[in-house]
Parts: structure tokens; C-alpha cells; sequence
């Protein structure tokens, strides 16, 4: 439970910049109650936590620093290590083919429902970052902003932060603890990323 809270927490973290660089960002304040969504609802899940901590503790000084900056949103290299630990990624492609079986290997201990929404969210989420390819190829052409700065190409992030949204907003009636702060974060999440 903790620690995958943690990693639904982290991953978000990689795309707060898409939402800062809209006027008026209704995520800015965080959520408003002080609970961990997989208190809410477990979603199904691409890597195991400790596949995803590997990768956390290796890029997220780097993380931390690139969200200071402004202008076009960059790629998080948290998300692409996780994406290169299970080979999905390669030259600004992920194999959605082989990330399908990966998120629906992690359903099979899973309600049966679970399915069915994996293969929606994926659909919508590979749609969703075809619409905005101009901006994922803007970032991943940027240029180091600080020494040692590596550039990571947004593909990974925008991919990982759509499913944790998605499979949260579509947790199922019979799955979702309904409280208060749930339904709260539920509301909040349906538009703002994990963070
Ligand atoms: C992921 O793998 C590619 C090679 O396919 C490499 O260029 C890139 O640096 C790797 N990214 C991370 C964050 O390790």
C-alpha cells in the first residue's frame, strides 16, 4: 500500500510542468485532503515498487531540480528508466504492444473489470499523446539547462501519468472506498495529475 502510493506520488511529480505552463491551473494548490489515493482504490500497475524505486532514487535530484524551470515542459526521467527496465522504451517510441501485456499481467490477481478499463485507459492515453506529439517532441529536443542535466524524452511521463490518472478516475463503484476524502480526491484527480 505505502509504496504504491509512493509511486503513483512520484510519477506525477514528472508532469506537474504540463499543467504550470496553463494560466489558470486548478492543480496548483494539490490535493485538498491529506490521503493516499491507493487508500482509495489499487489500480493495476506496469512494475513492481521496487523495480520503480530503483529508478527513483537514481533521477529524482534531478527531477526535483528540473521543475524549477520554465518554459516547455520536459521529458521525466524517472518515468523512462521505468520504461527502460522493462525494454518499452526506445527513440521516443514505447511498444505499446508489450506494455499491454505488462499492465494486464498485473490484473490477473485483480476484480475481473480491472481488464477491460486497462485496455480503454491505454487507448485513450496513446491518444492523448498523439494530440499533443508536437509538445513531446519540443521537449525532447531540448538542450541541458544546468551541468549535467540529461534530457529525457516526455513520451514516458505523459504515458505513466495518463494511466495513473485514468485507471484512478476509473476505479469501479465496488472497488472505491467511499469517503468523504476518497471522493474528494477522486474530483481533484479526474483533472489533476498525481502530486
Ligand atoms: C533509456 O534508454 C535509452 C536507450 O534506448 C537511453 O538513451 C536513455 O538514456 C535511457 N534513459 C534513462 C533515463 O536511463
Amino acid at each position: 500500500m505505502m509504496a504504491k502510493g509512493r509511486i503513483i506520488t512520484i510519477i506525477a511529480l514528472c508532469v506537474v510542468g504540463f499543467y504550470s505552463v496553463l494560466a489558470d491551473n486548478p492543480c496548483l494548490q494539490g490535493p485538498p485532503v491529506p490521503k493516499n489515493a491507493a487508500e482509495c482504490c489499487v489500480t493495476p500497475f506496469l512494475v513492481e515498487p521496487s523495480a520503480f524505486m530503483t529508478c527513483h532514487s537514481k533521477w529524482i535530484g534531478q527531477t526535483k531540480r528540473q521543475m524549477a524551470l520554465e518554459g516547455i515542459p520536459r521529458g521525466c526521467c524517472v518515468a523512462e528508466c521505468v520504461m527502460n527496465s522493462t525494454k518499452l522504451y526506445s527513440d521516443g517510441k514505447i511498444d505499446r504492444e508489450a506494455l499491454t501485456k505488462l499492465y494486464l499481467g498485473s490484473t490477473k490477481t485483480m476484480a475481473s473489470e480491472w481488464k477491460q478499463i486497462t485496455l480503454d485507459a491505454i487507448d485513450g492515453c496513446f491518444k492523448m499523446a498523439d494530440s499533443m506529439k508536437d509538445d513531446i517532441e519540443a521537449g525532447a529536443k531540448l538542450t541541458p539547462a544546468f551541468e549535467g542535466e540529461q534530457i529525457c524524452h516526455p513520451i514516458s511521463g505523459t504515458i505513466l501519468a495518463c494511466m495513473g490518472m485514468t485507471l484512478f478516475a476509473e476505479c469501479p463503484a465496488k472497488l472505491f472506498t467511499v469517503n468523504d476524502d476518497c471522493n474528494k480526491l477522486k474530483t481533484y484527480h479526474s483533472k489533476c495529475p498525481f502530486s
